[in-house]
């Protein structure tokens, strides 16, 4: 059996950069910045892409092409007894949809009703806008412990946007490039006009002076590198299993390491671009409401959800049309990455495991993420939601790379995979690149993992949730690795004989 094969070089960098390009750009980066040292945290995030991004996105793009396969084929290929290292990336990049898929459905739900501003109009929506998110659109219960019911509209477009998903992935990679291209295009053509609008805004300056203006006595702060390194692992979507999956679909003559680049950057371009957007609204709200910038959410679901709405409420005109191009602009920024993890991620290697057709492997996959991602739209999803994604998109990520990196770097041979890059790349690795993959890779996020994750949350329960609920992040990432034993051990008539190399 052929491998499947993108269309062509074009539809695999758009691919690759829809799933880079994703919620983290936008509501990640610019408060990254403005927290971290300004314009200066440029430089710790400038080097975490060069010394570890880079590199990385080289070895799983490198490695999926080499073996023709995804992440557990990869494992395997390297040592029968490595398999699970890919599958943990698996079940990892599973849960990170089920609840990203959630956040579109949000964002869904406010393009569709931003028309008519149901949270007000002027100063009342901006007092309103927190109301209406916690209480109106999700619900909000007291705490993990009350789930609640759900809520329906939000299921409604939960479904839909798997509906969605099934639609651009059942085809495979064929179609997947084809929509990439128009779900990175539409995204960058919206936030140039939500930068315009928010730049001819009042008070813009005032916010981009938050955004950029440095200050390089924060490079001494720790801190300051655990977020630049954490920003460039989830932004490039690495630890996460699909690039290795989007790398098998290239042919064996094709480039990798230019792609590696023109993905990274263009990733990075986007996050610094969409910054200005941003915090031009940042700034428009301060002066509009006389705030100070730390009463204004920058970041995440508050910044998205909240301070955006906000910020329509009190746009002299065009609130409406504005509102729902932001939102079907999160969606598509969304969209790209979500399909990535349920295709590279979890359908790809369930086909190359048991051999099972594309579709029905596109009908379980979304079938059960749709389902496991009912509990997001519970009352209490929302926390459940954070302690998910502490789990699988912070420790599951970091860890499965500092693992993957290390098997790579000295079981496969770094040497091994640097030649094959250079074999038919334009631009030719040298040999720092072993040293890099081999130590510098798995020290960074081993790093990260200790002094961004363990140090806090053994020190104190995390997200100040009761210990039973925050201790359900061990309990995710031990679920998830006995069940990536468990596949190892599943021997299969194997269709992977016929893909071999
Ligand atoms: N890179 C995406 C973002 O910046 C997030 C993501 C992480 C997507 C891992 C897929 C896998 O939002």
């Amino acid at each position: 059996m052929q491998r499947e094969r993108w269309v062509s070089r074009r539809y695999l960098i758009f691919a690759a950069i829809g799933s880079a390009i994703g919620l983290g750009n936008l509501w990640r980066f610019p408060y990254l910045s403005y927290k971290y040292g300004g314009g200066a945290f440029l430089i710790p995030w400038m080097i975490g892409l060069i010394v570890i991004g880079i590199p990385w996105l080289m070895l799983e793009f490198g490695m999926g092409r080499y073996f023709q396969r995804s992440v557990p084929g990869v494992f395997e290929g390297v040592g029968k007894k490595w398999e699970w290292v890919g599958w943990w990336a698996v079940f990892c990049a599973f849960l990170i949809d089920t609840y990203y898929t959630v956040v579109m459905a949000w964002s869904l739900y406010y393009a569709g009703v931003s028309l008519g501003l149901p949270w007000g109009v002027g100063k009342a929506g901006a007092a309103g806008a927190k109301q209406y998110f916690y209480g109106t659109v999700l619900g909000l219960s007291s705490g993990p412990d009350v789930l609640g019911g759900v809520q329906w509209p939000l299921v409604g477009l939960l479904a839909l946007t798997w509906i969605a998903i099934f639609l651009i992935v059942f085809k495979g990679a064929k179609v997947i490039g084809k929509v990439a291209q128009w779900a990175v295009i539409i995204p960058w053509i919206l936030l140039v006009v939500i930068l315009v609008r928010g730049l001819t805004l009042p008070g813009a300056v005032g916010g981009l002076n938050y955004y950029l203006t440095p200050d390089f006595a924060a490079l001494g702060n720790l801190d300051v590198w655990f977020a630049a390194v954490s920003q460039i692992a989830f932004t490039l979507s690495l630890g996460m299993a699909g690039m290795y999956a989007y790398g098998s679909f290239t042919a064996k003559k094709a480039d990798v390491t230019n792609n590696v680049f023109i993905t990274s950057f263009s990733n990075c371009a986007t996050s610094f671009f969409a910054g200005f957007a941003v915090f031009s609204i940042v700034g428009f709200i301060m002066q509009s409401l006389a705030i100070p910038v730390d009463k204004v959410s920058t970041s995440s679901i508050g910044l998205a959800f909240i301070t955006f709405p906000v910020a329509i409420s009190m746009l002299p005109a065009t609130q409406g049309i504005f509102g729902v191009l932001f939102f079907l602009c999160l969606f598509l920024l969304g969209l790209t990455s979500a399909f990535f993890l349920a295709y590279g991620g979890v359908i790809s290697p369930l086909m190359d495991k048991f051999g099972i057709s594309r579709i029905k492997a596109t009908a379980i996959v979304t079938g059960t993420a749709f389902l496991l991602g009912l509990l997001f739209t519970s009352n209490g999803g929302l926390y459940w939601l954070d302690i998910v994604d502490r789990a699988v998109s912070f420790y599951g990520l970091l860890l499965t790379g500092v693992i993957s990196t290390i098997v790579v770097g000295w079981i496969f041979g770094a040497e091994k995979l640097r030649q094959h890059l250079n074999e038919t790349s334009d631009i030719k690795v040298g040999k720092w690149f072993n040293v890099v993959i081999k130590v510098v890779v798995p020290a960074g996020l081993l790093f990260v993992v200790i002094y961004g994750g363990l140090v806090p949350d053994m020190s104190k329960s995390y997200g100040g949730y009761p210990l039973w609920a925050s201790s359900m992040i061990w309990v995710i990432l031990a679920v998830t690795l006995g069940l990536s034993f468990i596949f190892q051990r599943i021997r299969t008539r194997d269709p992977k004989e016929v893909n071999e190399k």
